[in-house]
């Protein structure tokens, strides 16, 4: 297993969640580690038809199981799903849920689901892993707030046999620079960083 993956999730350039990202990175690089970066909104993600083709086609390994695996770039975000020692995801709330971009990627996911389902080596023997997410929300209140982005998550990460770890979630974050403005939030995403590290090391 190679370095941690950390997810930027926002299609906000330069917010909270792109923030929240270089100090996850500072984290794991205080543990002694080492962290790669993707912004979700820099790749050309196409949506699940729900064709059915992974379904139909238990041979099929990989990006050729999908049948858009090679007109799109969902396979280049979810390379080090199978590789990273430890993944992490920080992304804003959107009406109570992911970002759409984030959320597209996620359901082409599905083909893991399908090949999991067939008990297919290639996904199935994959080592036990955490996944950590940053959860960024502009409203205060909603007891229900982060509830179906955490779920969410759950089951897309169960697909490469990892757990997801107890969300971070803030509220009340909203304006671009609202996390750099609040030194005690910014700790506990480093914090989060390192941790995140320390317990895959
Ligand atoms: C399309 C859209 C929908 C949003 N929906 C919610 C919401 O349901 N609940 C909430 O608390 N904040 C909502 N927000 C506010 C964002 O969560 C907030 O501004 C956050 O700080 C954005 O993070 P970013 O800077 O990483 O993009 C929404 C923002 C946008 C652009």
């Amino acid at each position: 297993m190679s370095n941690a993956i950390i997810y930027a999730c926002s299609h906000r350039r330069g917010g909270n969640s792109d923030r929240a990202v270089e100090l996850l990175k500072e984290g794991v690089q205080q543990a002694g580690g080492e962290a790669d970066v993707m912004h979700v909104r820099n790749f050309d993600i196409m949506p699940c038809i729900a064709c059915g083709f992974c379904d139909k086609s238990p041979q099929r390994q990989g990006q050729e199981r999908c049948v858009l695996g090679e007109k799109d770039q969902a396979w280049e975000l979810f390379r080090p799903m199978f590789t990273a020692k430890v993944v992490l995801f920080a992304s804003p709330i959107y009406f109570y849920h992911l970002p759409s971009m984030f959320k597209t990627w996620i359901d082409r996911g599905q083909q893991f689901w399908k090949a999991r389902l067939d008990k297919e080596s290639w996904i199935d023997n994959l080592p036990k892993r955490t996944a950590h997410t940053v959860f960024i929300a502009g409203q205060p209140t909603g007891n229900k707030l982060f509830e179906g982005s955490r779920l969410t998550l759950k089951y897309f990460v169960k697909n490469f046999n990892m757990e997801l770890a107890e969300p971070l979630s803030f509220r009340g974050v909203d304006g671009p620079n609202d996390l750099t403005k609040q030194a005690e939030l910014e700790k506990h995403v480093i914090a989060l960083g390192r941790q995140a590290w320390e317990e895959a090391d």
